[in-house]
């Protein structure tokens, strides 16, 4: 995740430790107690790279609930993300003074069941995917690129953002994405200046398809 974000945004990426790490009060008090395994070891480790990344900041020692709506609540001042996947998790955080919003994620690499692909990829999107390389699960990372999109809308403007709301077109030659928002969605909105384009990067590996973005100030 680290290579698909600018140097003023921190990155923590889980190790094995981390799975099973530590949770600040505040933190055990948004986990709740009755919780299965795997959502205490996914929530753990994002808690966890979350504090390492706030530490990178100069912010040590700082809890990361999470909202009503699952956002996580950083510290004032900071924006970040959290993205966790079997295996694999990563928080990104930055200064609000240096970006507006960030948003990560990543997802298995493999394509997409046929009715999770209808659901997430657009026909205009379905058209330009059919005219990229054979052999790569485009939709997968179109997908990552929207669940990206989504963790960096929500947070500035509050309100759902459906898969059909966004337009994300993909660029193999530089790695990049750029999503345009429904215009409906954008009217909608409850705040100033919500942002109507979010451009970011993407990478894959036998393993992983990772998707991260940065919103900078206008
Ligand atoms: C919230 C959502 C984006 C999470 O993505 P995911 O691939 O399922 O899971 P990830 O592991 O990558 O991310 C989970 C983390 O996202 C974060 N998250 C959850 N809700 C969030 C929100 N409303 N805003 C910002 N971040 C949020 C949390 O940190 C969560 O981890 P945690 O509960 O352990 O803290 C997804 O579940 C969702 O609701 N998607 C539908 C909306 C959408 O994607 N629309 C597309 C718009 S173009």
């Amino acid at each position: 995740m680290r290579d698909l974000l600018p140097a003023e945004v921190a990155v923590a990426v889980a190790g094995p430790a981390d799975w099973s790490g530590d949770l600040l009060p505040a933190e055990l008090a948004t986990l709740g107690e009755r919780v299965v395994p795997g959502r205490r070891r996914d929530f753990t480790a994002g808690r966890v790279c979350a504090r390492r990344a706030l530490a990178a900041l100069g912010l040590t020692a700082t809890p990361v609930p999470a909202g009503a709506d699952r956002a996580p609540i950083w510290p004032s001042g900071v924006v970040g993300a959290i993205t966790h996947t079997r295996d694999y998790c990563a928080a990104a955080v930055a200064r609000a003074a240096d970006v507006r919003a960030v948003g990560i994620d990543a997802e298995r690499h493999r394509p997409l069941p046929p009715g999770v692909r209808r659901k997430v990829c657009r026909p205009d999107e379905e058209v330009e995917l059919a005219r990229l390389p054979a052999g790569t699960p485009w939709p997968t990372v179109v997908f990552s690129a929207k669940e990206t999109v989504y963790k960096v809308w929500h947070p500035l403007v509050g309100t759902w953002l459906g898969f059909a709301d966004a337009r994300v077109v993909l660029d193999p030659a530089t790695g990049t994405f750029h999503a345009e928002i429904a215009p409906a969605r954008l009217a909608a909105a409850p705040v100033p200046d919500p942002p109507s384009a979010v451009t970011g990067r993407f990478t894959m590996d036998d393993d992983l398809v990772r998707t991260a973005a940065v919103l900078p100030h206008r």
